[in-house]
This record gives structure tokens, sequence and C-alpha cells, in this order.
């Protein structure tokens, strides 16, 4: 009977439920579209004996506009709950972790290592890592056959001998005095390269800074002085400091120096090989040759220098015990530093 079916398919209508526009849409065709459920019942409408019609036609249409807004209204509260699930700002949530940069551990060492000596007033100054044969040798006072010079040590450019990656930053100090007359005080910091097999302690690439202090009456206690004061900021007033002597052709007389071992504090370890020492520079009074090459009168002037490795200095304060970790770049190891500066 059309009444039961109208009856039915109304119950069926007010209890519609629609998660998406799309589902209401489909709603629209089931029930409203040329064949659907609602317009089919049109079609039995023919078939309904006269004096029914009207009651039925009335129950007809009542159907179709009730069809019809429970459709619209599904469709128009899809879209607005779609819409604001767009809108939504959970202010609650919690912010994504974006993970901080670290500095890398040599360049913390080597902004300590300026910091102390600016402390001591000593000015910042750089030069470049190409260079030629007299910055880095000759005018250092290097005589003509000294091994440095040899294809072992130092990476020359095959086209030109003459020209070279530095060994040491001590090639900045010649590139300072050419410019400059005393009194002159600065650290020189900056990558150099020497043609040497890659192991857990040296490399071919690494970070010296070099100290050049020239001026009236400078003597090797000043320079004993200034390292020992360097020392006792880098590692802890309890350092121990000692100064061998040593050679070097720009420096006379020339010293390394040494400090009480930071791991075991002078009583002997594998890490200092059970002396209590650790060398960490190269030091001595700049050689009155080198003076006169940058025409620096050596008879008015005196002054110290010195050299240290960035990266022999950085494996002692941090306890890093394989050079190569610097150059490796693995955020395992470069993560540990974060807390440092
Ligand atoms: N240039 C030397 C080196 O690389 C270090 C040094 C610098 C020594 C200045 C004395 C004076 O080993």
């Amino acid at each position: 009977m059309l009444i039961d079916k109208i009856k039915e398919i109304k119950a069926e209508i007010e209890a519609l439920k629609a998660q998406s526009a799309e589902d209401a849409e489909a709603l629209r065709i089931k029930y409203l579209s040329r064949k659907g459920l609602v317009t089919s019942l049109f079609d039995d409408f023919k078939a309904v004996p006269a004096e029914m019609k009207k009651e039925l036609g009335q129950k007809l249409n009542e159907l179709k506009n009730l069809a019809q807004d429970k459709i619209a209204e599904l469709k128009a509260s899809a879209n607005s709950s779609s819409q604001s699930q767009q809108n939504d700002i959970d202010v609650t949530r919690q912010a994504t972790n974006v993970p901080m940069g670290s500095r890398h551990p040599i360049s913390i060492v080597k902004d300590e290592i300026i910091d102390i000596f600016a402390r001591m007033g000593f000015t910042v100054a750089e030069g470049p890592e190409v260079e030629d044969d007299w910055h880095v040798f000759t005018a250092l006072n290097f005589p003509p056959e000294h091994p440095a010079r040899d294809m072992q040590d130092t990476f020359f450019i095959n086209t030109n001998p003459d020209i070279l990656l530095r060994t040491h930053t001590s090639s900045v100090q010649v590139r300072v005095m050419e410019k400059r007359q005393p009194p002159i005080r600065s650290v020189f910091p900056g990558r150099v390269f020497r043609n040497e097999a890659i192991s857990a302690r040296a490399h071919c690439i690494f970070h010296q800074v070099e100290g050049l202090y020239i001026a009236k009456d400078v003597s090797f206690a000043d320079l004993k002085q200034a390292l020992t004061f360097f020392a006792k900021e880098m590692f802890g007033s309890n350092v121990q400091v000692r100064l061998r002597p040593s050679y070097f052709p720009f420096t006379e007389p020339s010293a390394e120096m040494d400090v009480s071992c930071t791991l075991c504090g002078g009583k002997g370890c594998a890490v200092c090989k059970g002396s209590g020492w650790l060398e960490i520079l190269g030091c001595g009074m700049v050689d009155p040759n080198v003076l006169k090459n940058n025409n620096i009168d050596p008879n008015v002037y005196s002054g110290f220098a010195f050299g240290m490795g960035v990266e022999r200095i950085a494996m002692l304060r941090f306890g890093v015990d394989d050079i190569r970790l610097f150059f490796e770049n693995d955020v395992r190891f470069l993560r540990q530093f974060q807390s440092a500066d």
C-alpha cells in the first residue's frame, strides 16, 4: 500500500545522517533523483483511486519536501563542520620541538683561546690559506734545504711550486709584520694543511691559533707569563705548566709548553703515556732574522711568538681521543657540545 510506503520512507528520512557533503549528495540521489525512492512513489500515485488522491497527494508532497529539507540540512552541516575543522586552532597542543643547532667544538675552543688572549690585549687577524714560499718558509728563516719544504709535509700547487697550502699559521706573522711596525700584539686563528696520513692523532687539515707580540723590551719572562695565564684560564687554575727547550727556525730560543695531564692530574696515565705531561704548543722569542726579513729593527724591538693546535686543545678539554671525529660531522658527536657556549 502506498500509504505504508510513505510512512516507512518518512521514518527513514527523519533518521538520515551524513558525515560529509558527499554522503548527503548520495542520499539526495537515493531519494530524490529521477529514479529515487521518493520520486518513484509518484509513479505509484497514478494508480491510486480517485477518492484517495487528495489525501495521498498531500502526504506525498509533504514527504518530498521533508526529504529536500532534510538533505539540504545535512549538506549544510557537513560543509560547515569540515570548514570549522580547518579553522580550528588547538592552543593547548604542545609545540613541535625544533632542534637547536650546536656550535662545532673546534669553533667553541678557538673562540675561547681568542677570548683569553683578548683579555691580555691581543687583537685578531687572519691570512690566506693558499700561500707562497716566502710567507710560509723563507721569511720565517727556513734554510733552503729544510725538511719541512719537502713534498712529504707540504701540499704544493702542481703547476707552481712557489704556491702552497700553508702548513702553519706562522705565515700570518709575516703578513702582519710586513704591513705594520711594532707594537704588534695579535692572535691569528686559521686552518693549516699538512701532507700527513690521517690517524686518530693526526689529520691533513687542522686548526691553529698563532700569537705574536712585538714591542720594546719583550722578554722570555713575558712569554712564560702570558702562556701560563692562558693555560690556567683554559684548563683551570690547578694546571701545572713546563717549558721544554725545542727548535723552530723562526724563534730563538724556542720551547714547547706542556701542561699537567688533564686526565690524571700528572700521576701518569694512558693519555699522557705515563709521563704526567701533555704538549700543547710551540713558542719562542722571534728570531732576529725574522724581524730583519720584515724590516723591523731587532736592535730596537723584540718579541715572542707561539702556535697551538686547536684540535689538540679541544681533545684535552673535552676528552676526545680521535681527531677524526672533528671532521666527520656526525651529529651524535656534535650535539654533545650544545651547552658549552
Ligand atoms: N709554527 C709552529 C708549528 O706549526 C708553532 C710555533 C709558532 C712555534 C710560533 C713557535 C712560534 O708547529
